[in-house]
């Protein structure tokens, strides 16, 4: 056996959380304080996966999760992909189903979990309720002396942010997150879609080894070669290495969320695997 060569990667963080309780805009506030896309500025949001440079240079690698029910099936996959949770509860409604729901899928994937208070600028926000509602589901944060970091934010005012990027990182650095970056790649289906100019397009998440151009791939049940790859600022890019979320083009049929990318050596391997799992 040749012995992997082990890195350090990013860790990959998916925010979950009930309808409107500010997933989405959370990480959108996260990403202007951030360095990398305090640069971009004004991106267009078609992926909802992105990578962020914290100011102390660590980078995280965030997936939004969709807050429709018809989306949990994905959500569950989501939290398979994931390192980190982070739980999103709007301070003004605290808990509710799907906030359950999301502390549920976290604890079957064992995936720790940090608690961001959200809306915490509103005057009807109770944060200490939802601190006490969550003791209900067995999470209990710091602040109730518990071992679940838990931190008050805005995502309107960008109050407490800093301190949420910073429990992450204290979190990912106690998971020692490591792959292969020289292997191939092998990665998740965040999203996909057949887009009319592109053809079918693939938002994936590489979880080990590194995503080139030109690389040969089964996923699902399709197959394709990669004709291009796109960044989350929708720049091309040659490769993508691990926890890097990028665009896939150059697919033969569209893929499932969560369907697995692997990339194999012919084309011919790639069809036979793809016609083999479409038949069974
Ligand atoms: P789904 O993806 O639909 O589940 O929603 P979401 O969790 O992504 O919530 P979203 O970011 O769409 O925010 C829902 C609403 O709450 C929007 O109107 C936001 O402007 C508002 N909102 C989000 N965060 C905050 C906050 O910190 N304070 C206040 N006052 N409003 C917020
Ligand atoms: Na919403
Ligand atoms: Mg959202």
């Amino acid at each position: 056996d040749i012995p992997e060569n082990l890195h350090p990667r990013p860790p990959i963080i998916t925010i979950m959380g009930h309808v409107d309780h500010g997933k989405t805009s959370l990480l959108d506030a996260i990403r202007k304080t951030s360095v990398v896309s305090g640069e971009a500025g004004g991106i267009t949001q078609h992926i909802g996966a992105y990578q962020v440079k914290t100011e102390s240079g660590a980078i995280l690698s965030f997936l939004d999760t969709p807050g429709h029910a018809a989306f949990t099936s994905m959500r569950s996959r989501g939290a398979n992909v994931t390192d980190i949770v982070v739980l999103v509860v709007a301070a003004d409604d605290s808990v509710m189903p799907q906030t359950i729901e999301a502390i549920n899928h976290a604890k079957a994937a064992k995936v720790p979990m940090i608690v961001a208070i959200n809306k915490c600028d509103k005057p009807s926000a109770e944060p200490n309720k939802v601190r006490t509602e969550l003791l209900q589901h067995e999470v209990v944060v710091e602040a109730m002396s518990g071992d679940v970091q838990d931190v008050e934010v805005s995502a309107i005012t960008g109050e407490g942010l800093d301190t949420l990027l910073e429990a992450i990182a204290l979190q990912a650095e106690i998971l020692e997150l490591h792959a292969n970056p020289d292997r191939a790649a092998m990665g998740a289906v965040i999203e996909a879609q057949l887009d009319v100019g592109r053809g079918p397009v693939a938002t994936v998440l590489v979880q080990n080894g590194t995503l080139r151009q030109g690389d040969i791939f089964v996923v699902g049940e399709q197959w394709g070669k990669v004709r291009a790859l796109i960044n989350d600022k929708s720049e091309r890019i040659k490769e993508a290495g691990p926890s890097v979320p990028v665009e896939v083009l150059g697919l033969n049929g569209t893929p499932e969320a969560g369907d697995v990318l692997n990339v194999v050596e012919t084309e011919g391997q790639a069809r036979e695997i793809a016609e083999y799992r479409k038949a069974a």
